[in-house]
């Protein structure tokens, strides 16, 4: 877990100023990473306020600003939901029958009870059914909200199989009753809370990725 320090500064009479010393944003970047095991705590809604936020302002085909974020801050809930997300992977369509064979997973366990990792909150981002960048915009989301997830501390993952969880009929029941429109589709989850267990290290960037051309 990163490290926060927090100076407190009495700068004048009437005013106690918090100043924290918050990651440089290339380090954060680096630091992320996505996690798979979570302990028991839940995360402050302030915070969670704050990554939800972060999400809104991610940029947007057309500034449309059409995803839609639903954020289950309910550990019960997002046991079920992650119970369905599992039950809806195709193993037999992942190539050589895991997720990563770079990166052994938990996923790969075929016992795996929850495809969300005990993390006790979700955000479903929700997008367009028939918009052509309704994936990317809802992914650009997520991007933000795991980055402001790392500066605040928080661990995160981003998480598929979002149109095939809200396809049941439990998950038309829910995006009904959290008045999601029915033209709309959930796209990808975010997991977030705190890492259970060491934090992995960073992973060596494969070569040849990047061209500079002048
Ligand atoms: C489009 C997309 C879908 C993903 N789906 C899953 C998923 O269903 N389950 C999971 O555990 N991780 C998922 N991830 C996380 C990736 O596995 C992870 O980002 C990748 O292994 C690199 O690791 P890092 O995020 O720690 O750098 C997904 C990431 C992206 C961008």
């Amino acid at each position: 877990m990163r490290k926060r320090f927090a100076f407190l500064i009495f700068a004048s009479e009437y005013s106690l100023l918090t100043v924290l010393l918050t990651m440089n944003f290339f380090k954060l970047v680096k630091y992320r990473r996505s996690i798979r095991k979570y302990d028991d705590q839940q995360i402050p809604r302030e915070e969670l306020e704050k990554i939800l936020e972060a999400g809104s302002f991610a940029p947007n085909a057309g500034g449309g600003q059409r995803s839609m974020l639903v954020a289950v801050h309910n550990r019960e809930e997002v046991e079920r939901l992650g119970k369905l997300n599992v039950a809806m992977l195709r193993r037999d369509n992942l190539i050589g029958g895991h997720v990563s064979a770079e990166q052994p997973s938990i996923i790969d366990d075929p016992t795996i009870k929850s495809g969300f990792y005990g993390a006790p909150t979700v955000v479903v981002v929700f997008a367009q059914s028939r918009f052509l960048y309704s994936i990317p915009d809802a992914f650009c989301c997520a991007e933000n909200m795991v980055l402001a997830a790392t500066e605040l501390g928080i661990s995160s993952c981003i998480v598929a199989r979002g149109e095939e969880t809200f396809a049941t009929e439990y998950g038309r029941q829910k995006m009904a009753e959290w008045g999601v429109p029915e033209n709309y589709e959930a796209r990808c989850f975010v997991l977030l809370g705190y890492c259970c267990g060491e934090y992995p290290q960073e992973k060596p960037r494969k070569e040849k990725r990047m061209l500079i051309v002048e």
